[in-house]
Order: structure tokens, then sequence, then C-alpha cells
């Protein structure tokens, strides 16, 4: 198989949209610093007081649909390079998302999952329908699909939860020959092992392109430290140099 035809997987973290004026979750400004986990982001924190949690996503969801006082809330330089990646390489490249942005999709990536669910979408808790929400949820609001009230959750993915599609994962994994992690402290399962999963499978090259060395940092083969929006459109393009190069 020639490097022209290598399948990339690429995992990202909230450290990608940084630079576009969202949170991450662990730095001394992080999400995590302002509230718990235990309190808006487990199923039990939602059983116990759904408002809260509702007030809590209905805030990032706003932030996210309206932006704020610095401006729009847009894709930056490092979602545009993955989207430049994808259209330009010739074999095929996954990006993987913990993040419940919708920064990736507007940058123009197609080849995406989102393991950790959508800000965007709303899922019943009682006929499991998912539908696009760009404005609050609330204990009041009824499903559109059965019309049971105080059905709907944020359809993303709790803390004790399965994240999504985690079989077509873990084969892309099995198969590509580059793994890129971007802007992930490596502190979450199973994101933070897709590194060990891609080793054990077989020749690929792993790359962490991070602020600063991540958890998982050992495990990679490269690093890559400085912003987002400068490490990830030097690493593509210098790939599709590369890519060029190589007879077909
Ligand atoms: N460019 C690149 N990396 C950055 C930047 C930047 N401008 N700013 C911050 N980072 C890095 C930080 O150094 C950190 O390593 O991004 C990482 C963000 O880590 P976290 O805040 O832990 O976010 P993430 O790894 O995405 O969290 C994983 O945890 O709370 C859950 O569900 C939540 O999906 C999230 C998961
Ligand atoms: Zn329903």
């Amino acid at each position: 198989m020639s490097f022209r035809t290598h399948s990339i997987v690429v995992l990202t973290g909230a450290g990608i949209s940084k630079e576009s004026g969202l949170s991450t979750f662990r730095d001394s400004d992080g999400i995590w610093a302002t509230v718990r986990i235990e309190d808006v982001a487990t199923p039990d924190a939602f059983a116990r007081d759904p408002s809260r949690v509702h007030d809590f996503y209905n805030a990032r969801r706003r932030r996210l649909a309206q932006g704020n006082i610095e401006g729009s809330i847009e894709p930056n330089a490092a979602h545009l390079a993955l989207a430049r990646l994808e259209s330009a390489w010739p074999g095929e490249v996954l990006v993987v998302t913990q993040n419940i942005d919708d920064l990736h999709e507007r940058a123009g990536t197609r080849n995406l999952v989102h393991m950790h669910g959508e800000l965007l979408k709303a899922r019943c808790g009682a006929c499991g329908d998912v539908t696009r929400c760009a404005g609050d949820l609330g204990v009041a609001h009824a499903c559109a699909a059965c019309a049971s009230v105080g059905t709907l959750r944020p359809h993303v993915v709790w803390f004790g939860e399965m994240p999504f599609a985690m079989d077509s994962i873990q084969t892309a994994l099995g198969r590509c020959r580059l793994f890129l992690s971007i802007g992930t402290s490596g502190n979450v399962y199973p994101a933070a092992g897709f590194v060990e999963m891609v080793r054990h499978a077989g020749e690929a090259h792993t790359v962490e392109l991070n602020l600063e060395p991540s958890e998982g940092a050992s495990r990679f083969a490269e690093t890559v430290y400085g912003p987002a929006t400068t490490v990830v459109p030097a690493y593509v393009d210098a790939l599709l140099v590369r890519a060029k190069a190589v007879a077909p």
C-alpha cells in the first residue's frame, strides 16, 4: 500500500475549537473549573435536576449558535486544514471528534463522527427520536415525534455513558496508517486509549498536535506543540506536499 493511499484517522478535542472562542474543559479557564461534572454531565445529574442540566447546555448552545461579545463562533484555520486534508488526500480521512460543536462540519469536513454527541441536537428519552435543536431545551418541551413532555435531553454523551459509533471507530483505527490527535488532554477514555489501539494494530505513525504535552504524550511517535491554528495547517500542508512528491 503506497503512502498516498494510506487512510488517516484524526481525533480532535476541545483544544481545536479554543481559538474559535469556545472553552476547553481542563485548562485553568476551562468549563470544569466553573461547574462540577457531577452536577451537569451525568445521567444522575439529569435525573436529579434536569433544569440545571438544561441550563448548562442551553448556555453553551446559545454561545455556539449566537456567538459571544467578541463575535460569532466560526471554524478556525485548524478545522479548515482538516477539511482541506479530507478533500486533497488520495486515501480516506476520518475525523473522530470528542467535541459537540459543529465547527468541523461548518469547515467542510464530511467524513466525521461525533463520538460524544452534538450540542445542536436533542434526543427523546421516551422514543429515541433525535432532532436538530438550535434553541433552548427544557422540561416543559414536548417531543415532536411522540408528544411526550419532559423527555427531551441534549444529544450528548455524559460520563458513565457509552460514546457513539465505537465499532466503526475501532475498525478505522485498526486499519489506519496515520493517527493524528489534536487538542485533547488525553484524560477521558475511550478516546485517550485510541493511540494505543492504533499502535497495537500495526505500523501506523502516531502524532500528537497540541498546545502542550497531553497525559498520553509519551505514547506518540511524533509530537508537535503549539496553537492548533498554527501547527495543524503546517502539518497538513507538509503531508500534502509529501503525497504529491511520492509517485502514485
Ligand atoms: N491549540 C491546541 N491545543 C490546545 C489549545 C490550542 N489553542 N488550547 C488548549 N489546548 C489543549 C490543552 O492543552 C488540552 O491538552 O487542548 C486540550 C484540551 O483538553 P480538555 O480540556 O481536557 O478537553 P478534551 O481533551 O477535549 O476533553 C475530552 O472530556 O469533559 C469531557 O466530554 C468532554 O469531550 C470532552 C472530553
Ligand atoms: Zn419522543
